[in-house]
């Protein structure tokens, strides 16, 4: 039997967050599309080079290149039991796509939380956050601030700024957002895997209702 979790959200309302806490209490592999791109584009592979030239723009990579990848990253050992995905799928080709090869392992999608705030919310969050570059350990200046400035509490490694968070650029994703990843949530509801889940609220309690939803579907 396996677990299969599809986090769903706009750009900046906690999906990393969520899923790197879900990851450690459920012992599931985190599976984050864009953390795999910046794990590539660290190391200069094309792969990085091309995601970085979409990325910046605020826009989606072609769903050849991130379908693709995404069927590599799950058909590693650590996806036997099951995985989070945080950011795949993003379009409705995605979707088909994976469902298409969860299927190939006898294995589906078992829940979709759907995680929710305003807009003001997203580019507050998105504007104070800092990730740690050696694996993406993630904080926030003012809701959760590492306790050394600029330095990562888990690793010590050196925190940075996405040069997708600028304003601008938050702003485009999240219409891209709106535009191609926004049919998903219908889509998933229709297939009774859709749970709201409130992210306006703190991490904690973000956390508490998404483990009682994922309950309610398990
Ligand atoms: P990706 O890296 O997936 O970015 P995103 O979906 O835009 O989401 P974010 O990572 O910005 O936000 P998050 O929801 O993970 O929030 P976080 O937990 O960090 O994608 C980047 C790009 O890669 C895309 O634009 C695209 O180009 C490409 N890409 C990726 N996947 C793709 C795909 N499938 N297809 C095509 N292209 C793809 O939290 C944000 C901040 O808020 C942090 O500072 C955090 O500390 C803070 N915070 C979190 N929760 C709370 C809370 N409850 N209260 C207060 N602060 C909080
Ligand atoms: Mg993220």
């Amino acid at each position: 039997m396996t677990i299969f979790i599809v986090l769903l959200g706009p750009p900046g309302v906690g999906k990393g967050t969520q899923a790197k806490i879900l990851s450690e209490t459920t012992k599931l592999a985190h599976v984050s599309s864009g953390d795999l791109f910046r794990e590539n584009l660290k190391n200069q592979t094309e792969l990085g080079k091309l995601a970085k030239s979409y990325m910046d723009k605020g826009e989606l990579v072609p769903d050849d290149v991130t379908i693709s990848m995404i069927r590599d990253r799950i058909a590693r050992p650590d996806c036997e039991a099951g995985a989070i995905l945080d950011g795949f799928p993003r379009t409705p080709a995605q979707a088909e796509a994976l469902e298409k090869m969860l299927s190939e392992f006898g294995s589906e999608v078992n829940a979709v939380p759907n995680i929710t705030a305003a807009e003001s919310v997203l580019v507050e969050r998105t504007s104070g956050r800092w990730t740690c570059r050696e694996s993406g350990h993630i904080y926030h200046q003012t809701f959760s601030p590492p306790k050394q400035a600029g330095i990562c509490d888990v690793d010590a490694s050196e925190l940075y700024q996405r040069d997708d968070d600028k304003v601008e650029t938050v702003t485009k994703r999240i219409r891209v957002y709106l535009d191609q990843t926004m049919p998903l949530v219908d889509y998933y509801r229709q297939a009774g895997k859709l749970v709201e889940i409130d992210g306006t609220q703190a991490v904690e309690q973000v956390t508490e209702k998404l483990v009682a939803a994922l309950k309610s579907k398990n």
